[in-house]
């Protein structure tokens, strides 16, 4: 695979991801902002996380939270101006830290200036922009189409809500008139307009994108084909003109992503990873229950391992904003035991806000800004036990989302002060990683065990000087597994101490342990 050359700072990368209406509010309006992010960068840093993914900040209806961009190099006022979120870049800098913007490629909203051109009878430079029909009685196949509010004849695809229409990258394979290959003037026109937006951020002092439905870009293009020769053409530009930049996609097929020059990709929620096995089901591994299945997530893991050769990042987020908290299923120290995971698998991890102190899904909430059953995993950070958890000054009822409203929720502050919490053993794994080359990103992984049905799991990490053995039990029983490695020395644990007897290691129930071997 002829991959992408990764910026050195993703060798021990370790991702926080910020919601930016919910971090933190610094104007008392109720909803979070750049200088609210800014205050809380060295909170971050403590926790040790060097890296922060920030969702869309862009100018935006926010019908879809800021998926929905109508002017995709300006900043939405309720954040802050484009000078402020440059001001961000440098205080994330200035702490030796990198942040990623959210790119949003697939779609605008309809109240992009791209999209009121293109709606006009008369041909015009944007005519092009997106994908339509000939004619308003047909309808391209795939998500649905916006019909019947145009001057122009024939319907728009929609990419995601039917607010949010197609870009046009062309067709793999074009079977209509009205489909326009991927080398036509229009498709490339949209391609190199996405350049002119990187551009723009990446001169800005951005480090590289988060990229929103990656794999998605070019349409009837079932093996990716299409979208990976579309994501070489853009890192052939990123390679002349801003070689640092670090771009993580939105694909969950590490094996096409890597190919098409990311650096890293995400196991998600949807797609074939396996990746709902560990924490989202209705038996998690992570459970302690001990009812998981782990053995499909290894397999597909080493599946895309070995085709992505090495050569990029598999990034395991512990959530994001479009799943529920990992907190609704995995429970007490099972969450300390899966950060343990997390944080000792190879790629670069990424923390969901609000993870790190066990944040909960709140239930029942009204949708906001497009978030439906995802806007219980959006509700503002919980810092302190002042008003509002120290979100914001504002009003309660003018907070973006409602809170978590339970006496006991879990905050920043409280767990600051706390040896024995979530956070703190988190900011232990993170400090113990950043201690031992093996375990970060590019730390070579062999399964040692990791059966159908069974626990524990266990894993060797191996770096140039040391090897280590990483071994999981999150079941609340002990479990047993035949260990052909002498436990030399004990890096880390959590839970009871491990034993290893005529090559047999017995792992107390609810156990993570790390061992040089
Ligand atoms: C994926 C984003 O993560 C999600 O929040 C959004 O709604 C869709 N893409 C559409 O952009
Ligand atoms: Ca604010």
């Amino acid at each position: 695979m002829n991959a992408a050359k990764q910026p050195a700072w993703l060798d021990n990368a370790v991702f926080y991801e910020i919601y930016p209406q919910s971090f933190c509010d610094s104007n008392a309006d109720g909803i979070g902002d750049f200088d609210g992010i800014i205050s809380k960068l060295d909170y971050i840093k403590e926790l040790g996380c060097n890296a922060i993914w920030m969702n869309p900040c862009f100018e935006s209806p926010f019908g879809d939270a800021g998926y929905d961009v109508s002017d995709y190099c300006k900043t939405a006022p309720r954040y802050g101006t484009n000078e402020d979120l440059k001001r961000l870049f440098n205080e994330v800098h200035n702490r030796d830290m990198h942040i990623l913007l959210d790119l949003v490629p697939g779609h605008t909203s309809v109240e992009h200036k791209w999209f009121k051109q293109s709606m006009k009878s008369e041909r015009n430079e944007y005519t092009d922009r997106y994908i339509w029909t000939d004619s308003i009685w047909e309808e391209p196949t795939g998500y649905g189409s916006l019909r019947g509010i145009s001057d122009r004849d024939g319907s728009c695809a929609v990419n995601f809500f039917s607010h949010q229409p197609a870009l046009n990258y062309g067709y793999y394979a074009p079977c209509r008139p009205w489909q326009l290959s991927m080398d036509s003037d229009g498709a490339i026109a949209t391609r190199e307009a996405l350049k002119d937006i990187m551009r723009f951020w990446l001169g800005m002092g951005c480090d590289g994108f988060r990229v929103d439905m990656a794999g998605s870009l070019v349409k009837h293009d079932e093996d990716g084909k299409g979208t990976i020769a579309l994501w070489r053409n853009i890192r052939k530009f990123l390679d002349e003109e801003f070689p640092s930049a670090a771009m993580v996609s939105e694909w969950g097929e590490p094996d096409k992503s890597l190919q098409g020059g990311f650096h890293m990709d995400f196991l998600l929620h949807f797609g074939p990873s396996h990746y709902n096995d560990l924490f989202r089901c209705a038996e998690p591994f992570f459970s302690d229950r001990g009812r998981g299945d782990i053995s499909e997530f290894v397999a597909k893991y080493k599946e895309n391992y070995e085709k992505s050769e090495r050569k990029g990042l598999i990034c395991i987020p512990s959530g994001n904003h479009d799943m529920d908290r990992l907190s609704r299923s995995i429970r007490g120290d099972n969450l300390k035991i899966a950060f343990a995971f997390l944080l000792s698998m190879p790629g670069a991890p990424f923390i969901y806000y609000g993870d790190e102190i066990g944040m909960r899904y709140v239930e029942g909430l009204t949708s906001v800004e497009g978030g439906y059953n995802r806007t219980g995993s959006r509700t503002p950070m919980q810092w302190d036990d002042t008003t509002n958890a120290g979100f914001s000054s504002a009003p309660k009822e003018r907070l973006y989302i409602k809170q978590d409203e339970s006496k006991d929720r879990p905050t920043a502050k409280a767990q600051m002060a706390d040896e024995s919490s979530l956070r703190s053993e988190i900011k232990r794994l993170i400090a113990i990683r950043q201690c031992h080359t093996a375990l970060q990103s590019k730390g070579e992984i062999e399964f040692v065990f990791a059966e159908k049905n069974a626990y524990p799991l266990a894993f060797l990490r191996s770096g140039e000087s040391e090897r280590i053995l990483v071994i999981i039990n999150p079941a609340d029983r002990e479990a047993r597994f035949e260990c052909g490695h002498t436990l030399k020395k004990e890096i880390y644990r959590f839970g009871g101490k491990i034993n290893r007897q005529d090559g047999i290691a017995a792992v107390p129930p609810k156990t993570a342990a790390f061992f040089e071997v």
